[in-house]
């Protein structure tokens, strides 16, 4: 069975203290909710990861990084590794994010290392994939994220694909207030199900956890969640408020 995941992606924002104190809030909210149906996971900058993980001990989040090399160990200055990750009991880390694509080079090819390094050391993949606007008007988005993701992930064999989660994120609709309509990410993600099932058959394809991203919020995400192939979100900006971000933890019916 698929699990329904809202997972907070901070991006580079806050500091220690304040970082402190959004977790504070959000073991709170996470404290009210009788019947928490989603898995919550929270990605915050490298430097937090360990004041993440701890306070997980006493609450219901797990944590995941946000980038990591694509390489084992050694000479790489300022990289951190996939086994430094497990080392801090982290069980889930972000790949191919578009902002990692467009900014520091992220290609297919390096997806797939990263991919590698993270299933080496038992950790779950969330793959990022989605179009750019420009792609997006040529009605170019799904050869887009199908090369993506057959690039990054068609390597693997069925049991390691059974370990991934995908976030499919249209470019052009992150930190721009302009959400994807619940038809485009159905559209979407039941296109991205039917290719891992041509790739790997039903059952994997039923089983992998598909999450949107690109300005859900408390407004929208009941709406975005309430489809059949939508299993949650990849959240950023909605989730650096700890109560903006619970109230899209308790959006699912
Ligand atoms: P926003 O929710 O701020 O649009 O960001 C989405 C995202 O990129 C999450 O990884």
């Amino acid at each position: 069975m698929r699990r329904n995941i809202v997972a907070g992606n901070w991006k580079m924002n806050k500091r220690f203290e304040e970082a402190n104190e959004l977790v504070n809030d959000l073991m709170d909210c996470l404290e009210k909710i009788d019947d928490l149906k989603a898995e919550v996971i929270l990605c915050p900058p490298f430097p937090y990861l360990e004041l993440c993980t701890d306070m997980s001990q006493e609450s219901y989040f797990a944590v995941g990084a946000q980038d990591v090399s694509e390489h084992e160990s050694g000479a790489y200055t300022g990289e951190i590794s996939a086994s430094m990750l497990e080392s801090l009991g982290l069980d889930y880390c972000i790949v191919g994010h578009s902002e990692r694509r467009a900014y520091h080079h992220e290609t297919n090819a390096v997806v797939a290392n990263k991919v590698k390094q993270l299933l080496a050391n038992k950790i779950s993949p969330i793959v990022c994939c989605g179009e750019v606007l420009s792609e997006r008007e040529a009605d170019k988005q799904f050869d887009v994220v199908r090369e993506q993701i057959s690039e990054s992930l068609f390597g693997l064999n069925a049991e390691e694909f059974g370990k991934i989660i995908i976030a499919y994120e249209p470019v052009w609709a992150i930190g721009t207030g302009k959400t994807a309509t619940p038809e485009q990410a159905q559209e979407m993600h039941a296109f991205i199900r039917s290719i891992i099932k041509e790739q790997y058959g039903a059952e994997v394809a039923d089983n992998t956890s598909i999450l949107y991203g690109g300005s859900c919020n408390a407004k929208n995400a009941e709406e975005l969640f309430a489809n059949p192939d939508v299993d949650g979100g990849l959240i950023g900006g909605a989730s650096l408020k700890a109560e903006d971000f619970a109230k899209i933890i308790i959006s699912f019916k």
